[in-house]
């Protein structure tokens, strides 16, 4: 088979991730663009490729004509960025927040219709085997039909650049993440939240870095989470701790343990008896960018939809900016994806 070819724009930390993967796939990196093209430059010295560093983008596609873009970017520039490549006929896998507002992120998929062209977002966290044993477990209706979630996630996270001076630094750049995976978890959808926003006394950050949010989910779920990225001491996993509770038992996934689930033994009484129930398996292989990477090859070989196209992805992006929304006004907002 020949080999699939990449351009990959964006050459700042994250990047690190992403060239062992496409080096394990043998997907050949056409070019690095960045803005600084001393970064791309390094990138390409430090993974030994054989390819130009460009600070161009359109002159870079037009030249090399890659079967796909990888957009590393900031937030800020995945609008731009994302839309050009699709625009020169590549598709796109770009890098968590889809967008920085949801008008852009809605011009993409619309750039995406436009076009023909196939643009997935990564959201690394989805190819894990755990999440994806407790997204199975859940759906196989061992602990009942679900009514309850809530996810817990605290860090004392320094790290300046661009996180250090963006508005809702915790919840576009981090929340997003355990708002994908509740969605991918649970299976719901989001329809409502009330949430606020705030930036805990002593805050390195300049926008707002913690948050409590309710949200309503389809199917009458409700979806509690309270996140701090300014939150010293007692740090808990990046994934998150999660609590699943369904109308005969409860599923618990803290601290990147293996879940563990228990549901009621026989007759429901006023203490009833509880017994452990199986957290299902999870054939899952490839694990964070590797597997995101193999989503899109797997599209670009067989037709298959990438789950986080972005049709679809747009949907955990929505819960961010309601989230934003919700927490400047005040009051409870309905969420709307397009
Ligand atoms: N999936 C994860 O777990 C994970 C982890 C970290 C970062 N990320 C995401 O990856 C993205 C990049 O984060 P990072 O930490 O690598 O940031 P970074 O600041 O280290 O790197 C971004 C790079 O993009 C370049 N750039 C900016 N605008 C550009 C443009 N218009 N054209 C070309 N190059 C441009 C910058 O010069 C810089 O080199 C963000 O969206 C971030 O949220 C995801």
């Amino acid at each position: 088979m020949a080999k699939e070819t990449v351009v990959v724009v964006g050459a700042g930390g994250i990047a690190g991730a992403w060239f062992p993967a496409l080096a394990k796939e043998k997907v050949e990196v056409a070019a690095v663009v960045d803005l600084k093209v001393s970064s791309a430059r390094s990138r390409i010295k430090e993974y030994g490729l054989d390819c130009e560093a460009s600070s161009d983008l359109k002159a870079t596609l037009k030249k090399t004509r890659p079967d796909f873009v990888l957009d590393l970017t900031v937030p800020e520039a995945h609008c731009s960025v994302t839309s050009t490549a699709l625009k020169a006929g590549c598709h796109v896998i770009g890098e968590k927040p889809m967008a920085s507002s949801m008008a852009e992120a809605r011009r993409m998929v619309r750039t995406a219709e436009r076009t023909g062209k196939t643009f997935m977002v990564s959201q690394s966290r989805r190819w894990n085997p755990l999440h994806d044993r407790v997204r199975r477990t859940i759906k196989s209706g061992n602990v009942g039909d679900l009514t309850t979630i809530n996810c817990d996630f605290y860090a004392g996270a320094h790290f300046g650049g661009f996180r250090a001076k963006m508005p809702s630094p915790l919840i576009l750049d981090m929340s997003i993440h355990h708002f994908d995976l509740a969605r991918f978890m649970s299976g719901a959808d989001p329809v409502a939240v009330y949430a606020h926003e705030f930036n805990p006394k002593g805050s390195w950050y300049r926008g707002d870095a913690a948050a409590s949010c309710i949200f309503e989910m389809s199917n009458g779920v409700v979806f509690t989470y309270s996140g701090s990225w300014c939150a010293e001491g007692y740090g808990n996993s990046w994934n998150g701790d999660w609590r699943f509770i369904g109308d005969r038992g409860t599923l618990l996934y803290e601290h990147d343990n293996e879940p563990r689930a228990e549901a009621v033994a026989g007759k429901k009484s006023s203490r009833p008896k509880v017994r452990p129930v199986k957290v299902l398996e999870s054939p899952t292989k490839y694990t964070e960018m590797h597997g995101g990477l193999r989503e899109m090859l797997a599209f670009l070989r067989t037709g298959k939809k990438p789950q986080t196209e972005c049709h679809d992805n747009i949907k955990s992006l929505a819960m961010v900016f309601a989230v934003i929304d919700s927490s400047k006004k005040g009051r409870r907002v309905p969420i709307r994806a397009m």
